[in-house]
């Protein structure tokens, strides 16, 4: 980093990270102390990853501060960026312990793959604090990117960040509902939500179905959101439901993928060879934590079947990949002699591929297309038979 290399694939970053060292704005410090030292404002950026039970772990959180809430300097703030259940800014205080030491609360909502983008262009600010002159000089920092702001105290910025996340996968998981009726009564999950998002109390974004939602952030956000429910004995039977829905919604894939190659849902797979297109948990990154399509690897595998996967993000040495698939350098290699392709990532590069080309590789002249990516019409055309989610082919 302190050379300007960026090592994960996030768009504009390493040109950010490299212009920041060149003017002289951004240096990297060894150790807390030079980090914090003559600092006016302090970030604590730190995972909170998923606990024991569901809960966050505030462990990375705890131990940050501990190390350096007795070196800020006076008068400087304490901003916790990283998503924390409602209570911890006020707990961070505490262990703080400094009345010259204001802490905030300022969550972020920026999404993998558009972080950059996300940040100098956001929807809102959202920050909060028990110290008003603190908030507003956190405030102002973000002042020049001219987004609404909401000042508040922080255990409302705090359950802003949960209770948007929530609601991200609260959509989606309606939305993957919706589009298993669609199947069933015959109608267009892609017309339904385009004619859903013209309501603009809907909006046309985060509509789109697919093998259920994943990532670093959605699954932990809403188990620490059930277990912070929980711990008021509040029972969020919704919440609840939206985080089991997004489980079958896996397994239904699964069983669309056993249809497709005409075994049956439920029946083995051992012996089927299939391609798979995509294993992070979206496109545009090469991160696999939680990954949907590394779900759905899994449970074809524990079916018995033979995986072989093209993934444009991944480099190979991935841990849990090479136990799962055969890795390969295109698509075309993935769908050499299987019985079938899924797509379950969208990468943008797979709507180029010579489908022709696939048919004549492929045993089962068969697409699952568990992100509604591709053009059915492109895929007949080649003599292939597309299936969707939510869309009769
Ligand atoms: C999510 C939120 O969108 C960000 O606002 C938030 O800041 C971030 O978590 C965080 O808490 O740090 P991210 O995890 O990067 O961002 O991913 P999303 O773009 O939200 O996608 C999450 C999952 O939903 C992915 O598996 C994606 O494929 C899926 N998805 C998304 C759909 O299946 N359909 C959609 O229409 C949109």
């Amino acid at each position: 980093m302190a050379r300007g290399e960026v090592r994960i694939l996030e768009p504009g970053l390493a040109e950010l990270v490299g212009e920041g060292l060149a003017a002289g704005r951004l240096e990297f410090a060894v150790g807390s102390a030079a980090a914090v030292a003559e600092a006016e404002v302090v970030f604590l950026c730190v995972p909170t990853p998923m606990g024991s039970g569901g809960a966050a772990d505030l462990a990375a959180v705890e131990s940050v501060v501990a190390e350096v809430g007795e070196l800020l300097p006076a008068g400087c703030v304490l901003v916790c960026k990283s998503t924390v259940p409602v209570g911890t800014s006020a707990r961070v205080a505490e262990l703080v312990g400094r009345a010259d030491v204001a802490v905030v609360s300022n969550p972020e909502f920026l999404r993998e793959g558009s972080a950059v983008h996300d940040f100098l262009n956001p929807d809102r600010i959202v920050v909060g604090s028990d110290s008003q002159d603190a908030a507003e000089r956190v405030a102002a920092l973000y002042a020049r990117l001219g987004a609404p702001t909401v000042l508040t105290d922080a255990a409302s910025a705090e359950m802003v960040k949960y209770a948007a996340n929530c609601f991200l996968a609260t959509k989606l998981s309606y939305v993957n509902a919706v589009a298993e009726l669609c199947e069933r009564l015959g109608a267009d999950i892609a017309d339904v939500t385009e004619g859903m998002g013209f309501d603009r109390r809907i909006g046309q974004s985060f509509l789109q179905p697919g093998p259920g939602w994943g990532g670093s952030c959605l699954p932990k956000d809403t188990a620490a959101l059930m277990r912070v429910a929980e711990s008021v004995e509040f029972e969020f039977g919704l919440l609840r439901e939206t985080i089991a829905a997004n489980a079958r919604q896996r397994e239904r894939m699964v069983d669309k993928v056993a249809e497709a190659c005409g075994v049956g849902a439920g029946a083995s797979l051992r012996g089927v060879r299939l391609g798979l297109l995509g294993l992070t948990f979206k496109a545009g990154t090469d991160d696999l934590r939680d990954s949907p399509a590394m779900a759905v690897a899994g449970l074809l595998a524990a079916r018995g079947a033979e995986l072989v996967a093209y993934d444009p993000g991944l480099r190979g040495d991935e841990p849990g990949v090479a136990e799962l698939v055969t890795l390969v350098d295109d698509p075309y290699q993935a769908a050499k002699g299987a019985a079938g392709l899924v797509v379950l990532t969208e990468w943008q590069e797979f709507r180029t591929v010579d489908w022709t080309r696939v048919a004549g590789l492929l045993e089962g002249p068969v697409v699952v297309d568990t992100r509604n990516h591709l053009d059915p019409d492109v895929l007949r055309r080649a003599g292939l038979s597309w299936r969707g989610v939510g869309r009769t082919p």
